[in-house]
């Protein structure tokens, strides 16, 4: 939508157009999804607001859902996840757009709060939301908006939490769905997509062989499965740290040495972290890696490492290459970070595979659908996605690609729900 976007460069906008139509084109679930689901009048006049990091496949469910009738706005939670040609090319698809990769990142808040206004401008809204950014807002700086909101569809495991907490505290004024927590989504999009991803990310930025290297993995949940298997498949030596000690022993018995953090920073030359939590990789750390170690994070929040202690210890920081900078520390060692310490699939790479996201969109537009027609009857906590819709989304997965799978027959379904037999 030209008039009411904000974008960095209205010219970019052919060649984000060719990566919209890459992305539509292998989107083949979603685009079923929106033939059979989408086009009921839904969303007709209905705001949409979408807080997603702005690449092709988040622009192209943006782009379904307007064309289904949706007013839509959309932001990134942060400029570092915008490619701004594809930023130029939605604009010029109908959809609102508020991102450019030169928003200053202490103003984060702001192409939120735009997104808001936006899709709640005299009109009622559903939203699709990434760490809860656009939920948190929609409770402070813009409550104002806070009853036109039907509800939240969040996309991370990160935002689930802070929407879980706001539940707890009685603060949750709509309904949430836990999109994260759809089986289509966190078994395909954490594990396969952040593996496959976060590893393209790391070879492509620093040029270097995975096999026969020393990975360490710290969080061994989905995305930490998923970034161990990957490497492990390009034949590197996986290590994993966990806190959770039957995570660890899966990891364990998946086939990695599991260690804590400490004795871990001492052997590893490639450090990946996938928490969700704050200083995972922090100064005591700092001090024990080898010289030409590589730090990545691939969990959704930006703190895992200690970037800001990792700079201090630092005699110089400077960018060696591309996403990749080189911190002096004591001993005369040098560190790589990779992406800046955010989320590295996105900062220094394209994102999950298309196919991934194609699953996870198709989840994300049937939760806001649900949200939209559903709202009035869900109470104002955390729900999760009605099980027959994510096993709709598998079904047409498996479809497009020539699979399927068999049914239970009427004895064996009686035999699994009675207790008789
Ligand atoms: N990079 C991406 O594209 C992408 C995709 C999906 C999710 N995420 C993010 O990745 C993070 C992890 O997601 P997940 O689905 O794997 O979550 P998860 O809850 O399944 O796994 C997190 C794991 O980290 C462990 N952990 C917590 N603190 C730790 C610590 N200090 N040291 C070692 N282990 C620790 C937990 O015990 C848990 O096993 C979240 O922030 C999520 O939002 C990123």
């Amino acid at each position: 939508m030209k008039g009411a976007s904000e974008v960095l460069d209205p010219g970019l906008a052919p060649e984000g157009h060719r990566k919209i139509d890459w992305a539509a084109r292998h989107s083949p679930v979603l685009n079923r999804v929106r033939d059979r689901y989408l086009k009921d009048g839904t969303f007709e006049g209905l705001g949409v607001g979408v807080a997603l990091p702005i690449e092709a496949k988040t622009a192209y469910l943006t782009v379904v859902l307007a064309e289904a009738g949706a007013r839509v706005a959309v932001a990134s939670p942060g400029p570092f996840f915008v490619q701004d040609d594809v930023a130029a090319a939605l604009a010029e698809r109908g959809v609102a757009v508020y991102a450019s990769s030169r928003n200053p990142p202490e103003e984060a808040d702001r192409p939120l709060e735009r997104v808001l206004d936006f899709a709640l401008d005299g009109r009622e809204a559903v939203l699709i939301d990434d760490r809860a950014g656009l939920g948190r807002l929609a409770h402070t700086t813009r409550r104002n908006l806070l009853p036109r909101v039907r509800g939240a569809s969040e996309e991370t495991t990160s935002g689930v939490a802070k929407f879980r907490a706001m539940e707890a505290e009685g603060a949750l004024e709509f309904p949430a769905i836990a999109a994260n927590d759809a089986r289509c989504k966190y078994l395909f999009d954490n594990r396969y997509g952040t593996g496959q991803s976060t590893l393209t990310a790391l070879m492509h930025s620093t040029n270097q062989m995975v096999g026969g290297k020393r990975v360490v993995v710290l969080g061994y949940g989905w995305c930490g499965k998923g970034i161990a298997r990957y490497a492990a498949g390009l034949g590197a030596r996986v290590f994993v740290c966990e806190v959770d000690p039957v995570r660890g022993l899966e990891a364990y018995a998946d086939g990695f040495d599991v260690l804590p953090a400490l004795e871990a920073a001492e052997l590893g030359e490639v450090f990946v972290t996938a928490t969700g939590s704050r200083d995972v990789l922090r100064e005591e750390h700092f001090e024990r890696m080898r010289d030409g170690a590589i730090l990545a994070n691939a969990g959704g929040v930006d703190v895992e490492i200690d970037v800001a202690g990792l700079r201090d210890a630092s005699s110089e920081v400077r960018e060696v290459r591309r996403n990749v900078e080189e911190f002096s520390v004591s001993g005369g060692r040098r560190l790589y970070l990779v992406g800046r310490g955010m989320v590295v699939n996105l900062t220094a790479g394209d994102g999950h595979p298309v196919e991934i996201m194609d699953l996870t969109f198709s989840v994300q537009a049937l939760c806001a659908r649900r949200l939209a027609r559903e709202h009035r009857s869900m109470h104002l906590g955390v729900h999760l996605l009605p099980e027959e819709i994510d096993e709709e989304v598998a079904r047409i997965k498996l479809q497009t690609v020539g699979m399927s799978v068999d049914s239970l027959t009427p004895e064996q379904e009686r035999f699994l729900t009675t207790w008789r037999e």
